[in-house]
């Protein structure tokens, strides 16, 4: 049975966008996207989810404690094994890692542990990375744990950064080149079973988990 996956939104969806197109090419191997969820009714995320033929709902507001449980009970309602935070911007309490350990996974635009932390999330990420002067940044995907973008890494991809970049132009540089493609990636890496978390450290298995286990018990 494919893994049912639920993607969570705030803005835009290009990441949404990018997860679309890859089941659409066949490319989300073992997974489904079977909702989309926002933290806003606006957000142009869900006309992608509807154009899409995705189920798309709306978080109740409130404080943070209560739209976690909100959550979790539509996400558990769902049937739903991956959460992918997908420029979803709304603050989650530890009740959503205790029932989806290791299964939140989040993109963020730069090369983690730079440019990240409370308060450092969308264009501001990648002023600050000029500000500082890098020369190159880029996107990582990372399981979600309590401590604000710090969970163990997946997978990671750096790009240049240019003498006359915006903070527009390396915002769509990194979300072309990098983020576009690690998040489906990712994505369909979890649906398959081979993503070994060890400590903080992600281990990327050449098969799944569950027959190289088999194999060890032979
Ligand atoms: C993306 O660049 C994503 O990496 C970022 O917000 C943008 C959402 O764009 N997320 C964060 O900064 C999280 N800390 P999208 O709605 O077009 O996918």
């Amino acid at each position: 049975m494919p893994k049912r996956i639920a993607v969570l939104v705030s803005g835009g969806g290009t990441n949404l966008q990018a997860l679309i197109d890859a089941q659409a090419r066949g490319e989300l191997t073992g997974g489904v996207l079977a909702a989309v969820i926002s933290s806003s009714p606006e957000a142009y995320a869900l006309e992608r989810a509807r154009r899409a033929g995705i189920p798309g709902h709306v978080l109740p507001r409130g404080d943070a404690g209560a739209v976690t449980a909100a959550l979790v009970e539509l996400l558990k309602g769902l049937d739903i094994q991956l959460v992918v935070m997908a420029g979803f911007m709304t603050i989650v309490t530890g009740q959503l890692f205790r029932h989806y350990e290791n299964a939140v996974i989040n993109i963020h635009p730069s090369l983690i542990p730079a440019f990240c932390g409370p308060g450092c999330y969308g264009l501001r990420v990648h002023e600050k990375a000029l500000e500082y002067g890098v020369k190159l940044s880029g996107a990582t995907v990372h399981f979600v744990t309590e401590q604000c973008d710090a969970g163990p890494i997946i997978l990671q991809k750096a790009v240049p950064v240019l003498p006359d970049d915006t903070p527009e132009t390396l915002q769509r540089r990194i979300m072309e080149q990098c983020e576009w493609k690690l998040l489906p990636q990712a994505v369909s890496l979890f649906c398959q079973d081979r993503l070994a978390v060890e400590g903080r450290a992600v281990r990327v298995l050449e098969r799944p988990a569950l027959d190289s286990a088999r194999e060890d018990n032979l």
